[in-house]
């Protein structure tokens, strides 16, 4: 039999081609799990691309064989999949953390490390002589897991998911020795969530290869992806036979709290079971600490599990909680990495490409190459500053350097054998897509294209964006739809997507005669598109696309300012220079004046607040439900005035909304409390005028007190 693999996409039939995309889907998905689940690939980007190229080619031949399960119409790897046999399992239920289950910041060196304490100091109000002791521990290469226990007793294991929700994998959990299902010894709170890493030892994942290659089975690419793989297994038999461990070293969901510092609730956890890192310490100088992370790493060749950096965490738990988080994580704890792996190779060629945001990001394509057991054959060169820094000219003999999931990127190049005709990289000053301008504003290293929404790459990137699962989610409008309707004109602008039916229903080739395309999936596409008129307000403002602004800030300008209404017009009286407005944006926890600054940037420009006009037109945009949560301040409407005497303002503000309030700058009749410290006036004679409650700051704290 033919190999089909090998017959050009111009001269495949009709019956091959259909078999050839089925093969290339299994293929491709293959490929993605073992890139984007795995951590594994197996074959080059280059291959993969050509995979990818080969799929396109042959639907746009044979439009009519295009896959429900197509890769054109996914982007990365469906999550928990088993590559072995390649059976989603969607067996599991999901788990709603009650805690959201965080990240960490990182640190690169000890400098990083020093900006930390002073941050957290600075949040306090403490003096910079102030001690702040800190815990140092290894941060384990694992993945987390929530242990839920009531009355001593595990009643579930949540693996983390996005860090709201997770898989409910408690009869995996009860396998592992190192996890008790019934807490040792006393004192434990009746609520207790154990948060910490599930792991496999370096030996123990030897050996599993080791037997799995006799078996015919899967073999794995590293011990963190043999401990994901064997956790989220349907059959627990098979997880129960994997040599899985587990560290304790965090908490969620609580109903009291036994200890007052980090250092000392990790040594519960010992009493009650558990295992937890015996490298963790407590220290009172940053120095010390930096000190325990030289050992750590020290000491990494021989420990017999994996660990990729160390964490420190402020031991103080009150002030942990003062802290409190800032996007998807704590203040209070960082995470401070080890040096990435390296290796050398040529740089082939510098591609610019043209980002949802006008970025114009320098990528070097590289003769491939294996970096910790990863093929890399694109670097990023980050901007036009990095590439004058190192000088990297194509031809050149780099250095590169991968670590974790970051992207690989250019550390240093070789010049001690460079060819003296090879020419300086000369950066573009207009964008290659759109031929505008393109520059570095003020002391931003950040060359950007100037064509904003007018440019075809940030427009269709954007539009993408737009439709894209954590924004508008639109059931079968995906990258694919939207390039082809872009590319015949249907769609320019967010806008113009709810307009899709009236301009189909006028057009002379309407989309259900295109080929691939037919009247039950128009009428599914339509349909889909009219059940998102309806939209979160937080989902739309991430949907926009705006630089700077992730899913978790956007929630918070949506708790903060409760409605689109009432958003618009802040950012209105902002944009005309109104200084109250502004501020009162820039006081949200979480929000920082960048953030502000780029948001005003893109309101002040006309074409763009158009473009968000008309589509707002088009919506009804849902105020973000209050999360409901027993703290009497959930959903209320507070404002803080005079001097605070306990806390300073930020962190009043920060600690009123992690509660579910919405801090508000002036009082109105939608007040429902006024905090009024020393020096109050206009606002507390208002808020007396209108009957609205206050209450002193003392008042204040015991109303939320053990909250
Ligand atoms: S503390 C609120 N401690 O690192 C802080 N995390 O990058 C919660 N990790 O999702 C995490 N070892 O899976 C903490 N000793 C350690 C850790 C650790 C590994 C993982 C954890 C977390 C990720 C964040």
């Amino acid at each position: 039999m033919v190999d089909l693999a090998t017959i050009h996409v111009d001269d495949l039939m009709k019956r091959e081609a259909k078999k050839e995309l089925e093969r290339l889907a299994k293929l491709i998905l293959k490929h993605d799990i073992l890139y984007h689940n795995n951590d594994a690939p197996e074959i080059s980007d280059a291959e993969y691309d050509e995979l990818r190229k080969r799929n396109s080619a042959i639907e746009i031949r044979f439009p009519e064989y295009i896959r429900e399960d197509s890769p054109s119409k996914r982007v990365g790897a469906p999550t928990l999949f088993d590559v072995a046999d390649q059976k989603q399992s969607k067996g599991f239920d999901k788990i709603k953390h009650v805690r959201p289950m965080l990240s960490l910041d990182n640190a690169f060196n000890d400098d990083d490390v020093h900006d930390f304490v002073s941050r957290v100091k600075r949040f306090l109000g403490l003096a910079d002589s102030d001690i702040v002791a800190l815990t140092a521990e290894p941060k384990i290469d694992g993945l987390s897991l929530a242990l839920r226990y009531e009355k001593g007793e595990l009643v579930s294991a949540a693996t983390r998911g996005d860090g709201v929700t997770g898989e409910n994998v408690t009869a995996n959990a009860l396998t592992i020795e190192t996890i008790p299902a019934m807490l040792k010894g006393g004192g434990w709170p009746d609520v207790l969530e154990v948060r910490g890493e599930v792991y496999m030892g370096k030996a123990d994942f030897l050996h599993l290869n080791e037997s799995q290659l006799e078996k015919g089975g899967k073999v794995f690419a590293n011990p963190r992806n043999a401990a994901a793989g064997s956790l989220r297994q349907l059959d627990t038999k098979i997880t129960a036979s994997r040599p899985l461990r587990f560290f304790a070293y965090a908490w969620g969901d609580i109903s009291n709290m036994p200890e007052q510092n980090q250092m000392r609730m990790v040594e519960r956890f010992k009493e009650w079971g558990f295992d937890i890192n015996p490298l963790m310490s407590v220290f009172e100088a940053t120095d010390g600490a930096l000190e325990r992370y030289r050992l750590i790493e020290a000491q990494r060749p021989t420990l017999d599990y994996d660990i990729d950096g160390v964490v420190y965490k402020v031991d103080r738990l009150d002030w942990q909680d003062r802290l409190g988080m800032v996007s998807r994580a704590p203040r209070w704890a960082i995470a401070h990495k080890f040096p990435a792996e390296k290796a050398i190779t040529i740089v082939r060629d510098i591609d610019i490409q043209v980002g949802r945001t006008g970025a114009l990001t320098p990528v070097a394509k590289l003769e491939p190459i294996t970096v910790g057991g990863v093929v890399v054959s694109n670097a990023t060169l980050h901007n036009r500053d990095e590439i004058k820094r190192l000088d990297v000219r194509i031809g050149d003999t780099v250095t590169i350097q991968r670590a974790g999931d970051v992207i690989p990127q250019v550390v240093s190049v070789d010049t001690s054998n460079r060819r003296e005709t090879i020419p300086e990289f000369i950066f573009p000053d207009v964008c290659p897509v759109c031929n505008s301008p393109a520059f570095a504003e003020g002391d931003d290293v950040v060359v950007r294209c100037t064509g904003g929404m007018l440019c075809e790459a940030q427009k269709v990137e954007g539009l993408r964006h737009f439709v894209s699962r954590n924004a508008f989610d639109i059931d079968g409008m995906g990258e694919k739809q939207i390039a082809q309707f872009y590319e015949r004109g249907l769609i320019n602008e967010f806008a113009d997507i709810f307009k899709l039916e009236t301009y189909n229903d006028a057009s002379d080739s309407p989309i259900q005669k295109w080929e691939g395309w037919g009247d039950l999936s128009v009428t599914n596409l339509m349909q889909a598109i009219d059940a998102r008129r309806r939209i979160e307000f937080d989902r739309f403002l991430f949907a926009l696309g705006i630089r700077h602004l992730g899913q978790q800030t956007a929630k918070l300008f949506a708790r903060h300012y409760g409605d689109y209404e009432t958003f618009i017009k802040a950012i209105e009286a902002s944009v005309a220079g109104d200084e109250t407005a502004r501020t009162d944006m820039t006081d949200i926890d979480g929000i920082g004046d960048k953030m502000v600054d780029t948001f005003l940037t893109f309101f002040a420009d006309e074409n763009n607040k158009r473009i968000v006009d008309n589509l707002a037109a088009e919506l009804t945009i849902i105020p973000l439900e209050i999360q409901s949560t027993d703290s009497p301040v959930a959903g209320k409407t507070v404002v803080f005035t005079g001097s605070l005497e306990k806390m300073s303002r930020n962190e009043a503000k920060a600690k009123a909304e992690s509660l579910g309030a919405k801090v508000a700058g002036s009082v109105s009749k939608k007040t429902d409390m006024v905090i009024a410290g020393p020096g109050a006036g206009s606002k507390l004679k208002k808020a007396q005028d209108l009957g609205v409650q206050t209450l002193t700051e003392e008042e204040w704290l015991e109303l939320i007190s053990g909250l």
